[in-house]
């Protein structure tokens, strides 16, 4: 089964670039930068990475993204997730970066996505990966800071397929975020939002009424109205899970208890993907293998799971039908 997992080609449509800064790059580029972490070793970095909820976590995350200056430094971290996509077989990514995390540092929007737009040029000479990017508005700071980022990546629309709306959910709901959403939606952005991974299911009925939302990031609660569920299902709405981060982040007690096996069972289309990989213990491979042997997943259950990822991403109908070969290729080895 493991071998299924890391043979099959498969989409990630749920990766924040700041949550793949591993440790040890961090160590380097703050070095190289002259910025001092609270942290001597590795040994207690991952040790401090102990979180009880999802606000934990933020403090940590955004507090290593600090130490990201120069466009250098965002090639450096882009080019690492990169590695890891070619080494787990992601071959279409779409990755969220959240640009408030930075500007608000007083470093320039077009360092950061210069240095994440080398970086994706070289990943798709290099090793073929295709990618997007998702640009995330923090939803703890007003929507008037969401509409200076909006104006701010103008001139790179071009670069960015969509938008998402990210960090702390609770007192923030979607519709904080109305006017935004439409402005960017104008602007030819598709809309996505983490909704419903700590927040109601009121918060996941604005998201899909209010932003009108083409995905939903996380949508775990959805479970708790069946109004909803029922809803995101004729709406062919695709949720994009992250089970070990559901974990991590005590969504999930136990990964026996993951409600993604109940999400397809409901009909609902279902992704699997790694959030913030550096900080919750693994990337695609290991969330796909933790989930399937938890919740004894089939072949079958792995395969719509991938197919899924490839049919809900924001390529191109073309790509999609190349990419659901080269899965099939993989599923024919196996049956062989
Ligand atoms: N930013 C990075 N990871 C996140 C998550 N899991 N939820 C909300 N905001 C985030
Ligand atoms: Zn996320």
């Amino acid at each position: 089964m493991n071998d299924f997992i890391a043979a099959l080609p498969k989409a990630e449509l749920h990766l924040h670039i700041e949550g793949s800064f591993e440790p040890e790059l961090m160590f380097e580029i703050a070095q190289r930068n002259q910025i001092e972490i609270p942290y001597k070793t590795i040994d207690e970095v991952k040790k401090a990475y102990q979180f009880s909820c999802l606000q934990d976590f933020l403090d940590i995350y955004y507090a290593g993204a600090g130490v990201l200056i120069h466009e250098q430094d965002f090639y450096d971290l882009a080019m690492a997730y990169y590695q890891k996509c070619y080494e787990n077989n992601v071959i279409h990514t779409e990755i969220m970066f959240d640009p408030q995390t930075h500007t608000e540092r007083g470093i320039a929007f077009e360092t950061v996505i210069n240095g994440l737009q080398k970086a994706r040029l070289e990943a798709k000479e290099k090793w073929g990966i295709n990618s997007l990017f998702i640009m995330s508005y923090l939803r703890h700071l007003s929507e008037e800071s969401a509409f200076e980022t909006l104006k701010q990546s103008l001139p790179y629309k071009d670069l960015i397929t969509s938008v998402g709306l990210d960090s702390s959910e609770m007192g923030n709901p979607p519709i904080k975020f109305k006017n935004v959403f439409e402005a960017s939606v104008k602007e030819g952005y598709i809309p996505v939002a983490h909704a419903g991974e700590e927040g109601p299911t009121e918060y996941i009925w604005e998201a899909i009424d209010v932003l009108k939302v083409a995905r939903i990031d996380h949508g775990n609660r959805c479970l708790e109205d069946e109004n909803l569920v029922n809803e995101i299902v004729k709406r062919d709405l695709a949720l994009t899970v992250c089970p070990l981060s559901n974990l991590e982040l005590r969504n999930t007690d136990v990964m026996t208890n993951h409600p993604l096996k109940k999400l397809l069972d409901k009909g609902i289309k279902a992704t699997v993907n790694s959030d913030d990989p550096a900080y919750f213990g693994g990337y695609m491979n290991a969330n796909f293998v933790a989930v399937q042997e938890a919740l004894n997943l089939s072949k079958e259950d792995i395969l719509t799971l991938v197919k899924n990822s490839f049919n809900y991403s924001f390529a191109t109908y073309e790509q999609k039908k190349i990419y659901l070969e080269k899965v099939y290729e993989v599923v024919n080895e196996f049956n062989s």
